[in-house]
């Protein structure tokens, strides 16, 4: 607790370019958190060397991703929206943990053995343990909750197992997380293959909006959405394509399925894309001329990093010096 607000912690990395998935499955549903919680929201810049980087992209990327975190709407005032790399207690603390992790815990993490397929010629031991350093992030603020994808639910148990752990050898150090189980974010799908989620990865350009497409580049993406020969906006799982348009133009204007349904009844796939692609713009423009206008103001961004890092900074080592001295280390004299 802070006052009388519980914690929240997510992070996201910089890496890729983010989609319409990762704005309306999650950064627009974190704004409607920030009321309610203490919200932490990091740029997980140290999760993000466990594949190769190139520096100067990297740090370009996570000021792009800090600065549309504000853009999107979330007010970095009452939210602590800072960098990772800039809270040294993250790296003390996973170090700390990965001593109380076994081997055998990360042997079974399914994204670990994903990526080292993936990433073959450099399956480094920050690969290995970053669910541990993913742990730090979490119980270094106290989290009460996390909002996480299907993806990280893994890592959210090996959390709350390291914290119980620890708990029961040493007292009530940490805060055992639970996942956020409130509204959730709307799933959104593949534009080309509407079985699979849209992805910042996909190689085709034409499956994903990406969250800086401009208005010309989103509508045509839409009026190339597949679809089927059904020839009705029905939302309907043997519909897969419309139905994740159906899923997008809700989440976009505020709307039900069935007044969708109904608002398309008798018309055709064509009119129904155009709508969807406008409502899409209608949401993203303002974001996006947002994310213009902060960019070009150095001096406030540089302001917020600097606040941030600092209250960041605060909280966690309140709780990293707790727990140095629960594991023997000696006091700092001052
Ligand atoms: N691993 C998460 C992802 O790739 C990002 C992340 C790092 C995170 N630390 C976190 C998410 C702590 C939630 C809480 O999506």
């Amino acid at each position: 607790m802070i006052g009388d607000q519980k914690i929240l912690f997510s992070g996201m990395q910089a890496t890729g370019t983010l989609t319409l998935g990762n704005y309306l499955g999650a950064l627009k549903n974190w704004l409607e958190l920030s009321d309610e919680y203490e919200c932490f929201y990091s740029v997980v810049d140290l999760h993000s060397i466990t594949v190769r980087q190139d520096p100067a992209e990297l740090r370009k990327r996570a000021r792009n991703l800090l600065t549309l975190y504000i853009a999107a709407g979330l007010d970095p005032k009452k939210n602590c929206i800072y960098y990772q790399s800039h809270v040294s207690g993250h790296a003390e603390l996973a170090w700390i943990l990965n001593c109380f992790t076994y081997m055998g815990e990360l042997n079974r993490m399914t994204q670990f053995k994903d990526k080292a397929a993936k990433h073959a010629d450099n399956i480094n031991s920050g690969l290995y343990t970053y669910p541990v350093l993913m742990a730090a992030d979490i119980l270094l603020y106290q989290a009460d909750v996390v909002p996480v994808g299907k993806d990280q639910m893994q890592h959210l148990e090996l959390t709350r197992d390291i914290a119980q752990r620890f708990n029961a050898i040493y007292g009530d150090v940490f805060t055992v997380p639970e996942a956020y189980l409130g509204k959730v974010g709307a799933k959104i799908m593949s534009l080309q293959e509407p079985t699979k989620k849209m992805s910042k990865s996909d190689e085709n350009a034409n499956a994903s909006i990406y969250l800086m497409d401009d208005p010309d580049t989103i509508i045509r993406k839409f009026k190339r959405a597949v679809t089927d020969s059904e020839a009705c906006v029905r939302y309907s799982e043997n519909q897969p394509g419309i139905r994740n348009l159906i899923d997008i133009y809700c989440a976009c204007t505020g709307k039900t399925p069935e007044e969708t349904e109904k608002e398309f009844d008798g018309k055709g796939y064509g009119d129904f894309k155009m709508a969807v692609g406008e409502s899409v713009v209608s949401v993203l423009k303002p974001v996006q001329e947002r994310f213009a206008d902060l960019s070009k103001d150095k001096a406030y961004i540089d302001g917020i990093i600097k606040e941030n890092a600092e209250k960041a900074n605060y909280y966690a080592t309140k709780t990293l010096r707790k727990v140095q001295k629960k594991v023997g280390f000696p006091e700092r004299i001052r």
